[in-house]
């Protein structure tokens, strides 16, 4: 444990008698004085700026001062802010990986200098899980599963694919093509007839869609593995002459505001929530860390399926 935290525990009772009942404390959280580094993973997705937004005003709500960093898509940029942090002596460190792969050396770093690492929504592939404290985020083979099965029943078994893969080596884009893999293997005439990279982004799924779309008229179906990807699909849909929802099923991952608006205007047929919301889970995992606590390695965040006859009802409860 670092010296600041063990100074914060040792100062505990004394501030809690200062406060009276500590729980009418007002704000007066153990976040309270912490300085985290968040090193975000960039700005690909209405998804990611959720996530960014959540954590930041968990931050304030918490009386946290926050370094932020945006890695704009590029995991050197991260491994810096990452390593900037470090130099800062920033309390603990919340981070969203880009990629799986790579991370070893750097959370190397981040514990020599017993600063605890927490993932949020991406997991990493290290020898030593010791080298992060604990990781929030959604079952993504399961959400990928659910999107087949979804498929699979819609289709009575028989679909041509087309998949919209997020970015190479990104946990989700690896996961998300499992599960779905996993959930059509039942089904013989179900195929994924073309899958390429659209990198999680609206523009680059409208672009690749354009191009697979005049490659494999004979689609009857597109999976995204994420909403932004899918809408910029529907676009290219649409332009190619299909009417996606109808002649073409759009299924995807996210739920996002503008994937339930798609939904109900009859475009897109189904999203797998996938909760971006992960502020106050990343900031109890944070104060724990640096208490000194052993968290679980990982939290897994619960998830939902929307289909286009829920859209209208469930449009106003969405927060992201
Ligand atoms: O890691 C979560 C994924 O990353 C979201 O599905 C996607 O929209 C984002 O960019």
């Amino acid at each position: 444990m670092k010296k600041r935290a063990l100074l914060l525990l040792a100062l505990t009772p004394f501030l809690l008698t200062q406060c009276g009942d500590g729980s009418k404390g007002g704000d007066s959280s153990s976040s309270n004085s912490l300085t985290i580094g968040f090193a975000q993973a960039g700005a690909e997705s209405a998804w990611r700026t959720a996530e960014t937004e959540s954590i930041t005003r968990e931050a304030e709500q918490r009386g946290v001062t926050l370094k932020f960093s945006d890695a704009q898509g590029k995991q050197e940029n991260q491994i810096k802010a990452v390593r900037g942090f470090i130099a800062q002596g920033v309390d603990a460190i919340i981070l969203a990986p880009i990629v799986e792969t790579g991370w070893e050396p750097v959370l190397k770093e981040a514990q020599r200098a017993e600063i605890p690492v927490v993932l949020v929504d991406r997991g990493v592939q290290v020898s030593d899980d010791g080298l992060y404290a604990t990781l929030i985020a959604s079952d993504f083979v399961a959400e990928g599963q659910m999107a087949a099965d979804w498929l699979a029943k819609k289709t009575g078994g028989k679909a041509n694919i087309i998949e919209l893969q997020g970015t190479p080596g990104a946990a989700p884009a690896i996961d998300r093509k499992k599960g779905f893999e996993q959930g059509i293997a039942a089904h013989p005439e179900m195929k994924i007839i073309a899958s390429q990279s659209g990198d999680f982004r609206r523009s680059q799924g409208k672009e690749v869609m354009e191009a697979l779309v005049k490659a494999h008229p004979n689609l009857t179906a597109v999976y995204a593995h994420n909403d932004d990807m899918a809408l910029g699909a529907i676009q290219a849909l649409e332009a190619a002459g299909k009417k996606p929802g109808t002649d073409v099923l759009v299924v995807s991952i996210d739920g996002v505001k503008d994937a339930f608006i798609a939904m109900k205007d009859g475009q897109l047929n189904c999203t797998v929530e996938c909760n971006p919301l992960l502020g106050p889970n990343a900031f109890d995992a944070v104060e724990k860390a640096v208490a000194g606590e052993t968290l679980p390695k990982k939290t897994v965040v619960q998830d939902r399926l929307f289909e286009a006859s829920q859209a209208a009802a469930e449009l106003p409860n969405r927060q992201y």
